[in-house]
Protein backbone atom coordinates (compact mmCIF):
# COMPACT_ATOMS: atom_id res chain seq x y z
CA UNK A 1 0.00 0.00 0.00
CA UNK A 2 1.29 3.37 -1.49
CA UNK A 3 1.32 6.68 1.16
CA UNK A 4 -1.87 7.97 -1.12
CA UNK A 5 -3.45 4.60 -0.48
CA UNK A 6 -2.10 4.45 3.97
CA UNK A 7 -4.12 8.15 4.45
CA UNK A 8 -6.97 7.05 2.08
CA UNK A 9 -7.40 4.02 3.94
CA UNK A 10 -7.45 5.88 7.11
CA UNK A 11 -9.71 8.73 6.60
CA UNK A 12 -11.80 7.92 3.82
CA UNK A 13 -13.88 9.89 1.41
CA UNK A 14 -17.56 11.39 1.94
CA UNK A 15 -18.42 8.45 -0.75
CA UNK A 16 -16.97 5.64 1.37
CA UNK A 17 -17.20 6.92 5.26
CA UNK A 18 -16.45 3.56 6.57
CA UNK A 19 -13.23 3.17 4.99
CA UNK A 20 -11.05 2.97 8.13
CA UNK A 21 -13.48 1.12 10.18
CA UNK A 22 -13.42 -1.65 7.34
CA UNK A 23 -9.24 -1.39 7.92
CA UNK A 24 -9.62 -1.99 11.60
CA UNK A 25 -12.03 -4.98 11.64
CA UNK A 26 -9.66 -6.71 9.00
CA UNK A 27 -7.15 -6.50 11.80
CA UNK A 28 -7.31 -9.45 14.18
CA UNK A 29 -8.69 -8.59 17.67
CA UNK A 30 -4.67 -8.97 19.27
CA UNK A 31 -2.36 -7.72 16.93
CA UNK A 32 1.02 -9.27 18.34
CA UNK A 33 3.39 -10.03 15.20
CA UNK A 34 6.62 -8.35 14.50
CA UNK A 35 5.08 -6.92 11.05
CA UNK A 36 3.67 -4.57 13.09
CA UNK A 37 6.98 -2.65 13.32
CA UNK A 38 7.98 -2.68 9.80
CA UNK A 39 8.57 1.36 10.17
CA UNK A 40 10.66 0.95 13.16
CA UNK A 41 13.09 -1.66 11.13
CA UNK A 42 13.23 0.31 8.42
CA UNK A 43 14.92 2.76 10.22
CA UNK A 44 17.21 0.08 11.24
CA UNK A 45 18.02 -0.85 8.02
CA UNK A 46 18.22 2.50 6.75
CA UNK A 47 21.08 2.92 9.69
CA UNK A 48 22.91 -0.24 9.33
CA UNK A 49 24.25 -2.31 7.01
CA UNK A 50 21.87 -5.25 7.54
CA UNK A 51 22.79 -8.68 4.89
CA UNK A 52 22.75 -11.36 7.29
CA UNK A 53 19.31 -12.01 9.99
CA UNK A 54 18.48 -14.69 12.18
CA UNK A 55 15.32 -14.83 13.13
CA UNK A 56 14.47 -16.91 16.32
CA UNK A 57 10.48 -17.96 16.39
CA UNK A 58 9.10 -17.24 13.20
CA UNK A 59 5.45 -18.47 13.44
CA UNK A 60 3.51 -17.77 9.98
CA UNK A 61 6.94 -16.55 8.73
CA UNK A 62 5.29 -12.94 7.72
CA UNK A 63 7.70 -11.24 9.32
CA UNK A 64 10.81 -12.69 7.54
CA UNK A 65 10.26 -11.79 4.20
CA UNK A 66 9.87 -8.35 5.62
CA UNK A 67 14.05 -8.54 6.37
CA UNK A 68 14.31 -9.43 3.20
CA UNK A 69 12.36 -6.80 1.05
CA UNK A 70 14.13 -4.04 3.45
CA UNK A 71 17.63 -5.41 1.68
CA UNK A 72 18.43 -8.49 3.77
CA UNK A 73 20.52 -11.18 1.85
CA UNK A 74 20.04 -14.00 3.82
CA UNK A 75 17.80 -14.77 6.37
CA UNK A 76 17.77 -17.75 8.73
CA UNK A 77 14.01 -18.78 9.96
CA UNK A 78 14.71 -20.64 12.80
CA UNK A 79 11.55 -22.43 14.03
CA UNK A 80 11.26 -26.32 15.79
CA UNK A 81 7.96 -26.73 14.79
CA UNK A 82 7.07 -24.98 10.86
CA UNK A 83 3.55 -24.78 9.61
CA UNK A 84 3.04 -25.90 6.24
CA UNK A 85 1.82 -21.81 6.06
CA UNK A 86 5.48 -21.08 6.67
CA UNK A 87 6.95 -23.77 5.02
CA UNK A 88 5.01 -22.44 1.39
CA UNK A 89 6.06 -18.62 2.46
CA UNK A 90 9.82 -19.86 2.94
CA UNK A 91 9.56 -21.64 0.00
CA UNK A 92 8.78 -18.56 -2.35
CA UNK A 93 11.47 -16.64 -1.31
CA UNK A 94 14.86 -17.43 -2.11
CA UNK A 95 16.48 -15.15 0.46
CA UNK A 96 14.79 -16.91 3.43
CA UNK A 97 16.12 -20.06 4.89
CA UNK A 98 14.10 -22.45 7.49
CA UNK A 99 16.24 -23.90 10.41
CA UNK A 100 13.49 -26.45 12.03
CA UNK A 101 15.84 -26.13 15.05
CA UNK A 102 15.43 -25.33 18.52
CA UNK A 103 17.16 -21.67 20.08
CA UNK A 104 19.78 -21.21 21.52
CA UNK A 105 21.63 -24.59 19.96
CA UNK A 106 20.68 -23.05 16.65
CA UNK A 107 22.79 -20.31 16.81
CA UNK A 108 26.19 -22.10 16.97
CA UNK A 109 25.22 -23.89 13.95
CA UNK A 110 24.27 -20.17 11.95
CA UNK A 111 26.53 -17.99 10.28
CA UNK A 112 27.16 -14.68 12.69
CA UNK A 113 24.35 -12.56 11.57
CA UNK A 114 23.80 -8.55 11.49
CA UNK A 115 20.78 -8.43 13.08
CA UNK A 116 19.19 -11.08 15.41
CA UNK A 117 15.92 -11.04 15.90
CA UNK A 118 14.45 -12.78 18.99
CA UNK A 119 11.08 -13.77 19.68
CA UNK A 120 11.10 -17.60 20.24
CA UNK A 121 10.46 -19.17 23.81
CA UNK A 122 10.22 -16.02 25.89
CA UNK A 123 11.89 -16.98 29.22
CA UNK A 124 14.57 -15.63 30.97
CA UNK A 125 16.47 -19.04 30.66
CA UNK A 126 16.09 -18.92 27.06
CA UNK A 127 16.76 -15.23 26.30
CA UNK A 128 19.68 -14.84 28.53
CA UNK A 129 21.38 -18.28 26.74
CA UNK A 130 20.83 -16.57 23.32
CA UNK A 131 21.79 -13.29 24.24
CA UNK A 132 25.06 -14.79 26.02
CA UNK A 133 25.88 -16.78 23.07
CA UNK A 134 24.98 -13.37 20.64
CA UNK A 135 27.28 -11.20 22.85
CA UNK A 136 30.43 -13.67 22.98
CA UNK A 137 30.71 -14.41 19.26
CA UNK A 138 28.57 -11.63 17.30
CA UNK A 139 29.48 -8.72 19.51
CA UNK A 140 28.72 -5.94 16.36
CA UNK A 141 25.44 -7.63 15.67
CA UNK A 142 22.19 -5.57 16.77
CA UNK A 143 19.91 -7.10 18.58
CA UNK A 144 16.06 -6.93 18.54
CA UNK A 145 13.47 -8.55 20.83
CA UNK A 146 10.39 -9.01 21.11
CA UNK A 147 8.04 -9.03 23.89
CA UNK A 148 10.05 -7.08 26.59
CA UNK A 149 7.09 -5.61 28.01
CA UNK A 150 3.91 -7.13 29.60
CA UNK A 151 3.03 -10.12 29.66
CA UNK A 152 6.91 -11.54 29.75
CA UNK A 153 8.77 -8.83 30.76
CA UNK A 154 8.79 -10.20 34.61
CA UNK A 155 7.27 -12.93 34.35
CA UNK A 156 8.51 -16.23 31.86
CA UNK A 157 6.31 -17.91 29.53
CA UNK A 158 7.37 -21.49 28.15
CA UNK A 159 6.46 -22.62 24.91
CA UNK A 160 8.92 -25.94 25.53
CA UNK A 161 10.08 -25.94 29.27
CA UNK A 162 11.39 -29.84 28.76
CA UNK A 163 14.49 -28.19 27.22
CA UNK A 164 15.73 -26.29 30.03
CA UNK A 165 16.81 -27.92 33.84
CA UNK A 166 14.43 -27.96 36.55
CA UNK A 167 16.36 -25.15 38.50
CA UNK A 168 15.82 -22.97 34.55
CA UNK A 169 12.08 -23.55 35.16
CA UNK A 170 9.93 -21.84 37.50
CA UNK A 171 6.44 -23.61 38.05
CA UNK A 172 4.28 -22.92 35.76
CA UNK A 173 0.48 -22.65 35.02
CA UNK A 174 -2.30 -22.89 32.11
CA UNK A 175 -3.64 -20.02 33.52
CA UNK A 176 -2.42 -16.56 32.42
CA UNK A 177 -2.03 -12.77 33.52
CA UNK A 178 -4.80 -10.58 33.48
CA UNK A 179 -4.08 -6.71 33.96
CA UNK A 180 -7.09 -6.54 36.38
CA UNK A 181 -5.28 -8.01 39.11
CA UNK A 182 -1.82 -9.31 39.82
CA UNK A 183 -2.81 -12.96 40.13
CA UNK A 184 -2.76 -15.59 37.22
CA UNK A 185 -6.31 -16.71 35.98
CA UNK A 186 -8.04 -19.03 33.71
CA UNK A 187 -9.68 -16.09 32.19
CA UNK A 188 -6.12 -14.35 31.64
CA UNK A 189 -3.97 -13.84 28.36
CA UNK A 190 -3.67 -17.94 28.44
CA UNK A 191 -1.44 -20.39 25.71
CA UNK A 192 -4.74 -22.70 25.19
CA UNK A 193 -2.10 -25.69 25.05
CA UNK A 194 0.73 -23.49 23.09
CA UNK A 195 2.18 -22.28 26.09
CA UNK A 196 2.15 -21.88 29.78
CA UNK A 197 3.01 -19.31 32.07
CA UNK A 198 5.41 -18.98 35.27
CA UNK A 199 2.63 -18.95 38.30
CA UNK A 200 4.51 -15.91 39.81
CA UNK A 201 5.94 -12.62 38.38
CA UNK A 202 8.96 -10.92 39.38
CA UNK A 203 12.17 -12.14 41.80
CA UNK A 204 15.19 -12.89 39.93
CA UNK A 205 15.70 -14.77 36.50
CA UNK A 206 12.38 -14.40 35.96
CA UNK A 207 11.24 -12.72 32.55
CA UNK A 208 12.70 -11.58 29.36
CA UNK A 209 12.96 -8.05 30.05
CA UNK A 210 15.14 -9.43 33.35
CA UNK A 211 17.14 -11.64 31.04
CA UNK A 212 18.21 -8.83 29.01
CA UNK A 213 19.15 -6.79 32.03
CA UNK A 214 21.56 -9.01 33.53
CA UNK A 215 23.10 -10.22 30.38
CA UNK A 216 24.05 -6.70 29.71
CA UNK A 217 24.40 -5.69 33.55
CA UNK A 218 28.33 -5.06 32.95
CA UNK A 219 28.37 -3.97 29.57
CA UNK A 220 29.17 -0.40 29.20
CA UNK A 221 28.83 -0.29 25.25
CA UNK A 222 25.43 -1.61 24.89
CA UNK A 223 22.21 0.70 24.94
CA UNK A 224 19.38 -1.03 25.08
CA UNK A 225 15.77 0.93 24.40
CA UNK A 226 12.07 0.27 24.22
CA UNK A 227 9.18 0.83 21.58
CA UNK A 228 6.45 0.94 23.67
CA UNK A 229 3.91 -0.90 21.44
CA UNK A 230 2.52 -4.59 20.61
CA UNK A 231 4.29 -6.24 23.80
CA UNK A 232 7.14 -3.82 23.19
CA UNK A 233 9.76 -4.26 20.82
CA UNK A 234 13.28 -4.09 22.63
CA UNK A 235 16.36 -3.05 20.61
CA UNK A 236 20.08 -3.73 21.73
CA UNK A 237 22.56 -1.13 20.15
CA UNK A 238 26.55 -0.22 20.40
CA UNK A 239 27.14 2.93 22.64
CA UNK A 240 29.98 3.26 20.74
CA UNK A 241 29.55 3.90 16.84
CA UNK A 242 28.50 6.86 15.30
CA UNK A 243 25.93 4.31 13.30
CA UNK A 244 24.33 3.40 16.22
CA UNK A 245 24.38 6.51 18.26
CA UNK A 246 22.33 8.09 14.91
CA UNK A 247 20.32 5.24 15.11
CA UNK A 248 19.51 5.88 18.68
CA UNK A 249 18.14 9.63 17.86
CA UNK A 250 16.34 8.09 14.55
CA UNK A 251 13.95 5.78 16.64
CA UNK A 252 13.94 8.23 19.80
CA UNK A 253 10.29 9.34 18.35
CA UNK A 254 9.21 5.86 18.85
CA UNK A 255 11.06 4.88 22.19
CA UNK A 256 10.00 7.71 23.86
CA UNK A 257 6.46 8.38 22.74
CA UNK A 258 4.18 8.39 26.13
CA UNK A 259 1.41 7.80 23.65
CA UNK A 260 2.57 5.19 22.73
CA UNK A 261 2.80 3.95 26.06
CA UNK A 262 -0.65 5.28 26.97
CA UNK A 263 -2.22 3.63 23.91
CA UNK A 264 -0.02 -0.10 24.91
CA UNK A 265 -1.44 -0.06 28.38
CA UNK A 266 -4.76 0.77 27.30
CA UNK A 267 -4.70 -2.14 24.43
CA UNK A 268 -3.52 -5.12 26.95
CA UNK A 269 -6.32 -3.47 29.41
CA UNK A 270 -9.38 -3.58 26.87
CA UNK A 271 -7.84 -6.94 25.72
CA UNK A 272 -7.79 -8.70 28.93
CA UNK A 273 -10.93 -7.10 29.70
CA UNK A 274 -12.64 -8.57 26.52
CA UNK A 275 -10.95 -12.04 27.77
CA UNK A 276 -13.01 -11.92 31.14
CA UNK A 277 -16.26 -11.24 29.62
CA UNK A 278 -15.19 -14.00 27.21
CA UNK A 279 -15.19 -16.02 30.43
CA UNK A 280 -17.98 -14.55 32.37
CA UNK A 281 -19.99 -15.15 28.86
CA UNK A 282 -18.94 -18.94 28.65
CA UNK A 283 -19.78 -19.53 32.31
CA UNK A 284 -23.16 -17.90 31.79
CA UNK A 285 -24.10 -20.03 28.85
CA UNK A 286 -23.07 -22.65 31.07
CA UNK A 287 -25.31 -22.19 33.69
CA UNK A 288 -28.25 -21.53 30.80
CA UNK A 289 -27.56 -25.06 29.59
CA UNK A 290 -27.71 -26.11 33.04
CA UNK A 291 -31.09 -24.03 33.59
CA UNK A 292 -32.60 -26.35 30.34
CA UNK A 293 -30.88 -29.36 31.16
CA UNK A 294 -32.88 -28.91 35.01
CA UNK A 295 -36.46 -28.02 33.22
CA UNK A 296 -36.19 -30.34 31.16
CA UNK A 297 -35.56 -33.04 33.51
CA UNK A 298 -39.00 -31.11 35.42
CA UNK A 299 -40.85 -31.71 32.38
CA UNK A 300 -40.07 -35.43 32.56
CA UNK A 301 -40.94 -35.63 36.02
CA UNK A 302 -44.28 -33.77 35.29
CA UNK A 303 -45.34 -36.00 32.25
CA UNK A 304 -44.62 -38.64 34.43
CA UNK A 305 -46.99 -37.59 37.22
CA UNK A 306 -49.34 -36.47 34.54
CA UNK A 307 -49.26 -40.21 33.09
CA UNK A 308 -49.62 -42.03 37.21
CA UNK A 309 -52.27 -39.34 37.87
CA UNK A 310 -54.47 -40.34 34.65
CA UNK A 311 -53.78 -43.92 35.40
CA UNK A 312 -55.51 -43.95 39.13
CA UNK A 313 -58.17 -41.26 37.74
CA UNK A 314 -59.13 -44.51 35.47
CA UNK A 315 -58.64 -47.01 38.01
CA UNK A 316 -61.07 -44.95 40.75
CA UNK A 317 -63.53 -44.68 37.73
CA UNK A 318 -63.40 -48.20 37.71
CA UNK A 319 -63.72 -48.68 41.00
CA UNK A 320 -66.31 -45.80 41.50
CA UNK A 321 -68.54 -47.64 38.47
CA UNK A 322 -68.05 -50.97 40.43
CA UNK A 323 -69.30 -49.73 44.02
CA UNK A 324 -72.34 -47.62 42.62
CA UNK A 325 -73.29 -51.17 40.79
CA UNK A 326 -72.64 -52.85 43.88
CA UNK A 327 -74.95 -50.28 45.55
CA UNK A 328 -77.56 -50.60 43.22
CA UNK A 329 -77.85 -54.28 43.69
CA UNK A 330 -77.64 -53.48 47.39
CA UNK A 331 -80.61 -51.02 47.54
CA UNK A 332 -82.50 -53.28 45.50
CA UNK A 333 -82.04 -56.07 48.09
CA UNK A 334 -83.39 -53.35 50.73
CA UNK A 335 -86.16 -52.54 48.50
CA UNK A 336 -87.15 -56.07 48.46
CA UNK A 337 -87.27 -56.51 51.61
CA UNK A 338 -89.27 -53.82 52.61
CA UNK A 339 -91.50 -54.77 50.09
CA UNK A 340 -91.38 -58.51 51.56
CA UNK A 341 -91.67 -57.84 55.32
CA UNK A 342 -95.10 -56.73 55.71
CA UNK A 343 -96.64 -59.53 53.51
CA UNK A 344 -94.59 -62.18 55.93
CA UNK A 345 -95.64 -60.88 59.16
CA UNK A 346 -99.02 -60.69 57.91
CA UNK A 347 -98.52 -64.20 56.75
CA UNK A 348 -96.99 -65.19 60.16
CA UNK A 349 -99.66 -63.92 61.35
CA UNK A 350 -102.36 -65.70 59.53
CA UNK A 351 -100.50 -69.16 60.18
CA UNK A 352 -100.45 -68.60 63.81
CA UNK A 353 -103.88 -67.87 64.26
CA UNK A 354 -104.93 -71.51 62.34
CA UNK A 355 -102.88 -73.10 64.55
CA UNK A 356 -104.47 -71.43 67.51
CA UNK A 357 -107.80 -72.67 66.24
CA UNK A 358 -106.74 -75.93 65.32
CA UNK A 359 -105.77 -76.51 69.03
CA UNK A 360 -103.02 -77.44 68.88
CA UNK A 361 -100.30 -78.63 71.23
CA UNK A 362 -98.80 -75.27 69.95
CA UNK A 363 -100.84 -73.17 71.22
C1 LIG B 1 5.40 -15.32 19.25
S1 LIG B 1 5.72 -16.50 18.06
C2 LIG B 1 6.71 -15.66 16.88
C3 LIG B 1 5.96 -14.64 16.10
C4 LIG B 1 6.72 -14.05 14.94
N1 LIG B 1 8.06 -13.66 15.29
C5 LIG B 1 5.97 -12.83 14.48
O1 LIG B 1 6.24 -11.73 14.95
O2 LIG B 1 5.06 -12.99 13.64
C6 LIG B 1 6.88 -17.51 18.86
C7 LIG B 1 7.38 -18.66 18.00
O3 LIG B 1 8.56 -19.16 18.58
C8 LIG B 1 8.64 -20.54 18.38
N2 LIG B 1 9.58 -21.09 19.40
C9 LIG B 1 9.32 -21.50 20.64
N3 LIG B 1 10.43 -21.92 21.25
C10 LIG B 1 11.43 -21.74 20.39
C11 LIG B 1 12.83 -21.98 20.43
N4 LIG B 1 13.42 -22.49 21.52
N5 LIG B 1 13.56 -21.69 19.33
C12 LIG B 1 12.97 -21.18 18.23
N6 LIG B 1 11.65 -20.92 18.13
C13 LIG B 1 10.90 -21.21 19.19
C14 LIG B 1 7.21 -21.00 18.55
O4 LIG B 1 6.99 -22.23 17.87
C15 LIG B 1 6.44 -19.84 17.91
O5 LIG B 1 6.15 -20.09 16.55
Amino acid sequence: MDEQDRIVAMLGTRQDPHAQARAARSQPLLLHSLTLFREIFEVVFEHRPIATVVEIGVETGEVSGLYAELGAEDVYCVEPIPSDELRAHIAENPALHLVERHSPVALAELPIADLYVLDGDHNYATVRAELDWILEHAPGALVAFHDVLWPCSRRDLYYQPSLLRSDQRHSCTEDGPTVWHDCVTSSGFVGRGAFTSAAHAGGEENGVLTAIEDAIAYDDNRRFTIVPAVFGLGLLLRADTANDTRLLGALRPYTHSRLLAAMENNRIALYTRVLAMQAEMAAHAQEADQLVRGMAERRDEIDELRRDNEALRKRHAREIGELRRRNEVLVRELEDQRRFTPALRNLAGVSGDLLRRAGGPWK
